[in-house]
């Protein structure tokens, strides 16, 4: 592949039969083309696989990009006004209301519930580990990651709505994953899965509006995001928000961190599993912070490698694979001129293995995030989270539940992986394990 900063058209229907396959690998078939492809075609788009390239999109020249596209167009239909599809002085308006309330700091105050959360799996794996059942190990971290955002982002006992609510953001998750078919899939067209997601939608709007109810009276008692928005105002206008943009907001932020927090779990276990080494490091290190403790606010600067092992996860295996972002008015990038509307494409498992920027980019090394080596790389290489002003209002929150999650059930339980487990990726709206991850828990002793 050539290092040249310069435009590459991939061939007509280059390898186009892999997209309906495999897309991920048929991104990766485009990546070994160049830093940057023009692909022609129905879905014509432009890969972006050069971190100067990926902060000119994300960052630099984000006041020409909008998120007008095949993918963005999906999620319309649930996060109507939410942070993930607005645009423009709104969008402005709500990320500005909405930052203070995702800052490091501010997250901290969720380590007790990100514990508490955990706990009800120890207490469930621990009956898994005497009757020794194989069990579904995504359907556990769905589990874990639902509890964790139904007690930090709207603090409710769930337990009665928790089945319910599940199938309802599965079916959501299902539906952003089916084949953006042109208009069919604009969420306007009444197709069957149309009509079902406005029913669905329609269930779980009805229970955060119950909620939002509920909390009117008595705001005070409560120390949870659903609270914080009801309470946030603008800091330049001092308007507080209405509640059908809190309601959007609370639904984007449970549905943006529900299934990418599970499938990056996910893939904690599976790199455990298979890299013997780095839980032998790991283990030391729970051993040595917690001892038989749980995780409290003090010892989390002290996960020094349970976090570069998370980071190491979200790197070789993102959880979010494609961020798709089109220009707005015609524009120039290394020279070209790029015309409006166009797609630009970061794919993230072709610019987090690129051979450049990693070396041995297929072998799992936390020591990758050691300070020294972060700070020699391009921060740009390396966007598990996306970049400039829409990067991910999660991220923290997201970092931390990954740190808790692993630091609460990875120090009591190992996972046994079952040998015919194949490690595939699926290409939907997150890379959730595309087989069943069917594993077995034993205690650590
Ligand atoms: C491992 C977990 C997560 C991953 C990998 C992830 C990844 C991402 C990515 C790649 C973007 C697009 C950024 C861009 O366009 O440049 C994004 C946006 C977003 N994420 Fe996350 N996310 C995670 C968890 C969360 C959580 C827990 C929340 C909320 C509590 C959340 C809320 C959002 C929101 C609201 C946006 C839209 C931001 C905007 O456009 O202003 N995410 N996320």
């Amino acid at each position: 592949m050539s290092s040249e900063k310069k435009l590459v058209v991939a061939p007509w229907f280059y390898k186009t039969w892999l997209l309906l396959v495999d897309p991920i690998a048929y991104m990766q078939e485009i990546a070994k083309l160049g830093d940057f492809v023009k692909v022609r075609g129905v879905l014509g788009f432009y890969l972006v696989n050069h971190p100067e390239l990926i902060k000119l999109v994300s960052k630099d020249k984000n006041d020409n990009i909008n998120r007008d596209n095949i993918i963005y167009n999906r999620l319309k239909g649930v996060s109507r006004t939410g942070l993930v599809t607005s645009e423009g002085e709104y969008w402005q308006k709500q990320r500005r209301t909405m930052n203070p309330l995702f800052t490091p700091r501010t997250v901290k105050s969720f380590i007790d519930k990100m514990v508490a959360a955990s706990l009800l799996r120890v207490d469930h794996w621990e009956k898994l580990c005497d009757s020794g059942e194989v069990f579904n190990a995504s359907k556990e971290m769905d589990r874990l990651t639902l509890e964790i955002n139904g007690a930090c982002l709207f603090n409710a006992n769930l337990k009665h709505v928790y089945d319910d609510l599940q199938k309802s953001f599965d079916y959501i998750n299902r539906y952003m994953e089916m084949i953006p078919l042109p208009i069919i899939s604009e969420s306007w067209f009444p197709s069957p899965s149309n009509i079902k997601l406005k029913r669905t939608v329609k269930k779980v709007d009805i229970y955060i509006d119950s909620l939002i109810a509920e909390r009117k009276g008595n705001l005070d008692d409560h120390d949870d995001f659903l609270t914080a928005l009801m309470r946030a105002k603008d800091e330049e206008t001092g308007e507080s928000m209405p509640d059908w943009a809190v309601r959007h907001e609370v639904l984007v932020a449970f549905i943006a961190g529900y299934e990418t927090a599970s499938t990056a779990l996910c893939w904690a276990w599976y790199h455990l599993h298979d890299n013997p080494d780095v839980e032998e490091k790991l283990i030391a290190e729970l051993t040595d912070v917690l001892g038989d403790r749980v995780p409290t606010l003090e010892d989390i600067p002290k996960l020094v490698y349970t976090k570069m092992f998370a980071e190491e996860v979200l790197r070789i295996s993102p959880s979010a694979w494609l961020n798709g972002k089109t220009t707005v008015e015609d524009d120039e990038y290394w020279g070209e001129k790029i015309p409006g509307k166009s797609l630009m494409m970061i794919i993230l498992p072709c610019i987090h293995h690129h051979q450049r920027y990693w070396d041995d980019p297929e072998k799992f090394m936390p020591e990758r995030f050691l300070p020294n080596s972060v700070k020699a790389r391009d921060p740009f290489a390396y966007v598990p989270f996306g970049g400039g002003p829409h990067v991910c209002l999660g991220k923290h929150f997201a970092l931390q539940e990954l740190i808790i999650g692993i630091a609460v059930l990875a120090k009591r339980f190992k996972l046994v992986v079952e040998p015919d487990f194949k490690p595939v990726a699926s290409a939907g709206i997150s890379t959730a394990p595309k087989y069943p991850f069917m594993v077995r828990a034993q205690r650590r002793t």
